[in-house]
Formats: structure tokens, C-alpha cells, sequence
């Protein structure tokens, strides 16, 4: 299928403070926008960023058939912007959709779509370093149809947003705690999709914990409520003693992209890494016994995320709050070095696009 292109005639660009950027509050110039009927993707085009119109019979709205992606991008120089593993993002996008019976994107088709766009719309890539434009694939049922079942129609939409940090508290630790009540994913849910229906289950249980004063939500496992799991905007890491641990991924738990980057760069540094059950008592006893040295989260929106406490059932842990443990610094900063460009990337990880052809037309 061929990309089609109608570029904006004239740029939003200048009404935007980049000095001040809010996650997720502003959209560049062009989004991609794809449509699938009759068992095949018709068209997929690259267009300016607006209002799309669908019918209140829409299945998405009725049924939650939707599901999304996030990436990065971030500038490397007048010329190139990297993406961040936009292969890996890609595959877990089509797992996604495959849980929740959904079509497949095919690969090629992606990664164009997302060079264009960079091309198109690198002006908005924000410059300063912990700054990045966050790209949204989003897919979800477009039928017109009140029966509960697999749609035949789909909207693929890809859109980006200059930010800077994801949390309020910026690299600042963030405050945790679980939830009594509440699960985030049930073995043999959906878990592990990047479905939207996961993120809106967790809200209620997420507004309680802010209300409290804590940042986010750390989910247990839903049978014996003793096991961590993730955040819900991130995965969790614990560095106790000198090993790195973190849930493995049993399917309740998001393959989270900068996870895997996590783990395979503390075991480029001959860190003993565990994929492993933790349980929130171990967490708490390592803390007792004085061995829990960092915990911080990884996301691709909160990047790494250090946690300062973590309360549960009454009791509270509290880490450094006012630093930002070495360990994780350390992750920061090689994660964002090769992310900017300024570390080499000796892993494949960044796919720079040459915006330069945009540069002169
Ligand atoms: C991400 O890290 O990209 C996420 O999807 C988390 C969130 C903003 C929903």
C-alpha cells in the first residue's frame, strides 16, 4: 500500500511554549491516519492533525477494542532525530492487537509512517535534554454496530507530542502505594496487551492513591495480593544487595520496551539481574535488613523513575527522597545518552531518520 502525504499549509508550531512542556498537551502539525474494512487495510495517509468524525454506533466507544503504543523520539542534531527502538515497539503493537482481534500493521508500513512523520514534524522534536516527542500509535473499532463481537472495521492513528517529564516530581522520586482493593490484570486478561481498557481500570484506584498523596499506584498480583507487579505508566526495579530484581513477565505484567533496555544494560555491567516473583514483604524486609538499596521505575513516558516510598497496608518504607539513587542516575543517563545520540549505541537500538531532504524543500 502506498503512503499518501497532504502536508498542512501552515504550521501550529509558534502558539507552543517548549520551554514549559506538559505531557501529552500538545500535538504537532501531521498524524497518520490508516483505515481497514473488508478484511484489508485501504489507505493509509499522512495528513494535518485534527478532528476525526465517527458515529455514536462506533464499537470502540461500546466495547473498549482499542489498543495503543508509545514512543520516543528525540533530537540528535540539526539534521538527524532517533527514534527509540521503533521495531520493538512495533511487535508488541501486533501482539496487542492479535490479544484483543485486532489486524496486524505490517512492519514496513510502520516504520515509514514514522520516518515521514519525523521528517514532516521535526521542528516539534524539543531540544533540551529530558525534553523528547512522544509518538502514540492508537488502533481501535470503528464498525457501526451495537453487537458484541469482534468489529470488521478499524482506524489506525499514529500522532506525536513534544514533552518533558511524565511525572510532576520530573526525575524527582515519586511515592508508591498499593492498592487494597484494587487489581490492575488477572492471569489469562489482557495484561500484557497494551489495551486502553487496562489503563481505564486503573483510574479509580490511581485517583485514591493521589488523593493520599502518593503518585501512583504500585499493583500486587490479583490471586494472593503478595506479589509486585508494575506501575502501571512503568515497570519496577529493586536493587537489593548487589542484584537487580524485577517481576518477571508472566502475563499480567507489560513487556515494557524500556524494561528490556534496563535489563540488558545491568547485565552489560556484570549486574546479576533476576526475572523473578518478588513479593511486597521481601521488598519490605530487604528494607529492614538495610539490603534495599534503590527501587525505581522504567517506562518509555517516565523513562527511569526513582521511587522515594512505598507504602502498604500501613506501613511505609522510605528511600533517599531527596537523591536519586546512583544506581539509577547511572541507567538515566546511558539510556538518555544513547537515546540523544551522545553514547554509542552498541545495541541497534536507535533508528536515526535523516531529516535534512525535509530541511530543504
Ligand atoms: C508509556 O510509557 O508510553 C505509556 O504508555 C504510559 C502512559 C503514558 C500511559
Amino acid at each position: 500500500m502506498k503512503l499518501q502525504i497532504s502536508k498542512t499549509s501552515q504550521t501550529r508550531i509558534s502558539e507552543f511554549d517548549f520551554d514549559n512542556l506538559e505531557f501529552g498537551r500538545i500535538f504537532s502539525d501531521h498524524m497518520l491516519e490508516m483505515v481497514y474494512n473488508n478484511g484489508a487495510w485501504q489507505s493509509a495517509e499522512i495528513k494535518p492533525y485534527g478532528p476525526i468524525t465517527f458515529e455514536p454506533s462506533m464499537m470502540a466507544l461500546h466495547y473498549g477494542q482499542a489498543v495503543f503504543e508509545g514512543m520516543k523520539a528525540y533530537y540528535a542534531n540539526d539534521d538527524t532525530i532517533n527514534l527509540f527502538r521503533p521495531h520493538d515497539h512495533h511487535q508488541r503493537l501486533n501482539n496487542s492487537a492479535r490479544r484483543l482481534c485486532m489486524p496486524e500493521i505490517e512492519e514496513s508500513l510502520f516504520i515509514e509512517a514514522l520516518e515521514e512523520l519525523m521528517r514532516l514534524d521535526h521542528t516539534w522534536v524539543p531540544k533540551k535534554h529530558g525534553q523528547a516527542l512522544y509518538i502514540r500509535p492508537v488502533m481501535f473499532a470503528t464498525e457501526e454496530y451495537l453487537a458484541a463481537k469482534v468489529s470488521e472495521e478499524y482506524k489506525f492513528l499514529i500522532i506525536t507530542s513534544p514533552v518533558g517529564a511524565y511525572y510532576s516530581e520530573g526525575f524527582n522520586p515519586v511515592k508508591l502505594t498499593t492498592s487494597e482493593n484494587y487489581v490492575r490484570a488477572v492471569k489469562g486478561g489482557t495484561g500484557e496487551a497494551k489495551a486502553a481498557g487496562n489503563y481505564g481500570g486503573s483510574f479509580l484506584p490511581a485517583r485514591n492513591a493521589q488523593k493520599k498523596g502518593y503518585t501512583q499506584v504500585l499493583w500486587l498480583d490479583a490471586n494472593e495480593h503478595k506479589y509486585v507487579e508494575e506501575v502501571g505508566t512503568m515497570n519496577i526495579f529493586f536493587l537489593i544487595g548487589d542484584k537487580l530484581i524485577t517481576p518477571k513477565l508472566s502475563g499480567t505484567v507489560l513487556p515494557g520496551i524500556t524494561r528490556r533496555s534496563v535489563i540488558a544494560l545491568a547485565k552489560e555491567w556484570s549486574v546479576d539481574v533476576e526475572e523473578r516473583k518478588i513479593s511486597i514483604d521481601e521488598v519490605f524486609e530487604a528494607d529492614s535488613n538495610g539490603t534495599l538499596k534503590e527501587v525505581f521505575g522504567a517506562g518509555t513516558a517516565a523513562v527511569i523513575s526513582p521511587v522515594g516510598l512505598i507504602h502498604h497496608q500501613g506501613q511505609t518504607l522510605t528511600l533517599d527522597q531527596e537523591k536519586v539513587g546512583p544506581f539509577a542516575k547511572k541507567m538515566f543517563d546511558t539510556i538518555t545518552g544513547i537515546q540523544y545520540g551522545k553514547l554509542k549505541d552498541t545495541h541497534g537500538w536507535v533508528h536515526p531518520v535523516n531529516v535534512r531532504s525535509s530541511v530543504l524543500q
